[in-house]
């Protein structure tokens, strides 16, 4: 994490980006948090369709409040936005964002559908800009490190990549928002809300689907989408795993993953790892687990329950980006990944049907 007080010495010598934030709800608050303490980035005006809310949020950072759309992407000062908007709305801003020459930091998901995410992705080529679709779960010291294991082959031969997600969310979650739990705007339920970093980080550390069978219900919430969903994968490596999630596990839970291969195993709750065996060890491993022994916030209990560090994390990432002409860590073709792998579950649920995916 970039602390504040670097920040402080630093400014005054490192380039940083103007930022511009669409939405002031929850995680637009998280977004301005995290710009505001990283040194190569710094907030310049917030956008939305709440004008009291803009105001008040513009004023708690001390910044341009803006409400017309048109208005807020014709400031010279803003080179990037953040998108905070419900996801449904996501291509609606980010599309003529895009146009407008801004590079952009969008929420997950990129968009509800594949062809949605399809349309943002090719705006921001035209155009020119940077587009980093948010999943600050991949900047996490675990994830990094079994994603290291993975490359080195320490794994050996891939057999089984698991994922299981079993939180809570109350009746007021759904009943007090006017997108959530709705097809239109939340393009799914516990699957392509609250579970899409986890299975990004199955397609990250494990690699591409190549069929998936799954079952999905809405057990314990009145909503159009589903609260619960299981579903087995087989992967392009030959390897399979099953995906477990829900919104209706009292009280909620950390999210799970787990990699086996025939030389090692390992398993991580959000930022713990729990499992880390190789049968051919190596200096270090035996540290691997008592380093990250902290329970972690999550999200699993309360949805407000996440820290900034991982949006601090992506943000200077794509800061660092648009100042040194590089691509992002995250860029649109990566986040489209677990859209992708997403559909293919809810058609199977859908259908009754397995779903294989082109090759
Ligand atoms: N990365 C994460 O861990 C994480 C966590 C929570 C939410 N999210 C994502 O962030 C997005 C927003 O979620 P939230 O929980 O902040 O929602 P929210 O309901 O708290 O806030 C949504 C904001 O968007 C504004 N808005 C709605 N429609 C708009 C429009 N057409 N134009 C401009 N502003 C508009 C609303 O006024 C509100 O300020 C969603 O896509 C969600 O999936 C990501």
């Amino acid at each position: 994490m970039i602390a504040k007080k670097t920040k402080t010495v630093f400014a005054a010598r490192q380039a940083s980006v103007g930022f511009g934030i669409i939405g002031t709800g929850m995680i637009a608050s998280l977004h301005a948090k995290a710009i505001t303490a990283i040194a190569n980035a710094h907030l310049v005006a917030v956008y939305g369709n709440e004008p009291e809310c803009v105001r008040r949020f513009a004023e708690e950072y001390g910044v341009k409040a803006y409400f017309s759309l048109d208005e807020f992407l014709a400031d010279g000062e803003i080179q990037a936005v953040t998108i905070a908007v419900p996801s449904g709305y996501h291509g609606e801003v980010a599309i003529p964002a895009a146009r407008a020459g801004k590079h952009i930091l969008c929420e997950k998901p990129l968009e509800i559908t594949l062809d949605r995410a399809d349309r943002v992705i090719q705006a921001c080529e035209e155009n020119n800009v940077l587009l980093s679709p948010v999943f600050q779960a991949r900047f996490s010291q675990p994830v990094r490190m079994v994603k290291k294991a993975m490359q080195e082959g320490r794994f050996g031969r891939m057999v089984l990549a698991s994922a299981q997600m079993r939180w809570f969310r109350n009746t007021a979650y759904y009943t007090n928002s006017t997108w959530r739990g709705t097809w239109a705007l939340d393009g799914g339920g516990a699957l392509m809300n609250q579970a899409i970093h986890t299975i990004d980080l199955l397609l990250y550390i494990n690699g591409a689907p190549d069929t998936v069978f799954a079952f999905a219900g809405t057990l314990t919430h009145s909503i159009e989408v589903e609260d619960n969903l299981c579903a087995t994968v087989k992967f392009r490596n030959g390897s399979f795993g099953t995906i477990e999630v829900s919104t209706s596990c009292a009280p909620g839970f950390p999210r799970r993953l787990e990699f086996s291969g025939d030389k090692g195993t390992v398993a991580f709750e959000e930022g713990k790892i729990t499992r880390w065996e190789f049968t051919e060890p190596l200096p270090g491993d035996e540290d691997a687990k008592n380093n990250f022994s902290g329970a972690g916030s999550h999200g699993g209990r309360n949805p407000a329950h996440i820290d900034s560090i991982g949006h601090e994390l992506q943000i200077s990432d794509l800061a660092d980006a648009i100042l040194t002409g590089r691509k992002p860590f995250l860029d649109g073709r990566e986040g489209r990944r677990a859209i992708e792998l997403i559909s293919g579950i809810y058609e199977s649920a859908r259908t009754g049907r397995p779903y294989k995916f082109n090759s």
